[in-house]
């Protein structure tokens, strides 16, 4: 089904994508909804598509706890959202509804405008998560829905334009905390067989773990466990939410070049050696009360591990493994 969707789109970009991308912004084409044509919502996907996604996506507290809602308004336009929905206070209803106000709402609910029975029919409540699974394909989430778009694809874009529709209110609905279950849930096959809550009886000190990690696995862990969306991780890689770690394991902490880092992470004034790298990614908070870095922490050793010897691998001259 996707693949096939996303060879639609390819087609549909070969014929005209690039008419469409030297025009500008595909929202640009979508002034007057009537325009709509499955053509501009194929290339819409198409170019969600065109990055390949990660094979595992992060889980939606993480996405959204990095999430710009600056970004967000700028993907609702670029997506062609607001063809067809208003987003100010007391907004008329266009092909869609107005959104203000929508996050924590009922969904089909807004005053004024005639829903199909599909969506008015749910009963539910707009919840991050119901948001999250409506906006990657409405006729998935309400069969038989008016809203005529295909979905967008790209799980960071969505993420944005959730935290952008939440400031959309008076008092903005609170976002979910990033549970450290969401960590331990996503943490390699090899240890949910036996399941996260069980810890083996004898526990393998970190050094040992280290010493048999797998750097393919550490760099498999920062997509599942979202540390790509705050992270860059190549040479001269640029800062996000987070610094750029490339070399990070023996360096000073806090330094990297045009990152402003809490108090908290700068007053630490150490060296990442393995040990403080294991116990930072444990638990930040814990580590460094106050710091920026908005995450609950790694709760599974050998995943730890797996980080570590990844991060280690970030260098011209890695640092040699400690003999347990
Ligand atoms: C072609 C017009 C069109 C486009 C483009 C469109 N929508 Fe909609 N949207 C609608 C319609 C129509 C409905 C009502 C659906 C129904 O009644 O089944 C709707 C409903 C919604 C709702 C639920 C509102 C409520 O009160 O329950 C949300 C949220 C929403 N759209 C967000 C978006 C976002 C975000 C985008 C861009 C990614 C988007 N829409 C793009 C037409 C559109
Ligand atoms: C929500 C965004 C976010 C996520 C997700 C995140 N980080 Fe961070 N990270 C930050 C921020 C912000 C800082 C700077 C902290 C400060 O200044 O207090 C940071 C700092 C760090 C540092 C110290 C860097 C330095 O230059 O001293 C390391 C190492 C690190 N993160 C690793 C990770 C790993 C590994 C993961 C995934 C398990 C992860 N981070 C997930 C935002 C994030």
């Amino acid at each position: 089904m996707d693949s096939m969707m996303i060879n639609k789109a390819a087609a549909a970009v070969l014929v005209s994508g690039i008419a469409f991308f030297m025009a500008g912004r595909v929202g640009d084409l979508l002034v007057k909804p009537q325009e709509l044509t499955k053509t501009a919502i194929a290339i819409d996907m198409g170019a969600g598509g065109a990055a390949p996604p990660p094979a595992v996506e992060a889980p939606l507290p993480v996405l959204l706890a990095a999430a710009d809602p600056k970004a967000g308004q700028a993907d609702f336009a670029a997506a062609g959202c607001v063809a067809c929905h208003s987003v100010n206070e007391g907004g008329k209803a266009g092909v869609g509804p107005n959104l203000y106000g929508v996050v924590g709402a009922k969904e089909g609910g807004r005053p004024g405008f005639v829903y199909s029975a599909a969506l008015s029919g749910k009963g539910g409540e707009w919840t991050f998560e119901n948001l999250n699974t409506w906006i990657t394909k409405p006729a998935a989430f309400a069969p038989g829905t008016k809203m005529s778009y295909a979905g967008l694809a790209d799980a960071k874009k969505r993420s944005e334009i959730l935290v952008y529709l939440r400031t959309l209110a008076a008092t903005p609905m609170a976002l979910p905390a990033v549970p450290a279950g969401a960590v331990a849930a996503t943490t390699t096959s090899t240890t949910s067989t036996t399941g996260p809550a069980a810890p083996p009886a004898a526990p393998e000190s970190f050094d040992t773990l280290l010493a048999k990690a797998d750097v393919d696995q550490g760099k498999t862990a920062t997509l599942k466990l979202g540390c790509v969306a705050c992270h860059s991780f190549t040479e001269g890689g640029k800062n996000g939410l987070g610094p750029n770690l490339y070399g990070v394991v023996g360096g000073k902490q806090a330094s990297h070049e045009g990152f402003v880092y809490s108090a908290a992470l700068k007053a630490k004034d150490g060296i990442w050696t393995f040990d403080t790298l294991n116990t930072w990614l444990t638990k930040p908070a814990a580590y460094a009360p106050g710091t920026k870095m908005t995450y609950a922490g790694v709760a599974d050793t050998a995943t730890r591990a797996n980080l570590v010897a990844y991060l280690r691998s970030l260098s011209a001259n890695p640092a040699p493994l400690p003999t347990p």
